[in-house]
């Protein structure tokens, strides 16, 4: 047995080899940036919880035919992931105006958008990760066009079926940050994490603007009880998990 090595580090999880050459160790952290880590904290509790619910959503998509990187979860803040490489993209999906759209067209927050929109930036963070135009994505070599197109299709089916489970819970999926990585045989599979760090996430049984926020938003904004606010998602997702077993 090798000893696992650390492979990289980022933000918010840190990535070990293992035994098996072809899977990784993600292990999720409690730190928290925002606003390319010019804002750095820490959210209690926040390496489980991401693991949690980024685990429950992985298996949901798997169920309905997405294929993504989720392995297993053998411990509260670990995942055991396929290794892929990472495409240096970040995949955005926007159903309701908020974040950096409302900053950058003036559209008001919480316009519901005709249709969803699909944005890519640049996973670069010397540059601010900017937003790219599909000829500056082609011309930069960043993905091919089918694999442009591909991206843009899977990003709306995970859409569908994670806007349709949330809205189970009470809550409203604004927006949200996708990765995908290739494997060895080039199939372009999810990656990263799905979780309050990377959705916005608003309470549909709160209508203050500030009291519906169940995501990063709050640390970002300093709107006060992140915890919670994690936790409540992860609780309203175990909720809704169980409930056909109730039934049975
Ligand atoms: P934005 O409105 O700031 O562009 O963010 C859009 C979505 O992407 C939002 O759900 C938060 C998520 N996001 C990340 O996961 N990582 C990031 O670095 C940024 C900027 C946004």
């Amino acid at each position: 047995m090798s000893s696992p090595q650390k492979l990289y580090e980022g933000k918010a999880k840190i990535l070990y080899t293992t035994d098996e050459p072809s899977m990784l160790l993600a292990h999720f952290k409690d730190d928290a940036t925002a606003f390319n880590a010019q804002k750095r904290g820490q959210i209690i509790g926040k390496g489980e919880i991401n693991c949690a619910i980024a685990t429950e959503l992985f298996r949901l998509l798997e169920a309905e035919g997405i294929t993504t990187h989720f392995i297993e979860q053998p411990a509260a803040n670990q995942m055991l992931i396929r290794r892929t490489q990472i495409l240096p993209l970040e995949v955005v999906v926007r159903n309701i105006a908020a974040g950096s759209l409302c900053q950058q067209t003036g559209l008001p927050m919480g316009t519901v958008l005709p249709r969803p929109l699909v944005e890519f930036y640049f996973k670069n963070d010397a540059l601010g990760d900017p937003l790219l135009t599909r000829d500056r994505l082609l011309l930069l070599e960043l993905a091919t066009p089918e694999q442009l197109d591909e991206l843009n299709q899977q990003a709306l089916e995970i859409n569908q079926i994670l806007k349709v489970f949330f809205n189970q819970c009470s809550i409203t999926l604004v927006d949200f940050k996708l990765e995908f990585g290739l494997t060895p045989s080039q199939e372009l599979i999810l990656a990263d994490e799905i979780s309050p760090d990377t959705c916005r996430l608003w309470n549909q049984t709160e209508t203050d603007p500030q009291g519906r926020v169940m995501d990063k938003d709050r640390f970002r904004h300093d709107l006060g009880k992140v915890e919670d606010a994690y936790k409540q998602v992860l609780e309203r997702i175990v909720a809704l998990k169980q409930e056909p077993e109730k039934d049975n």
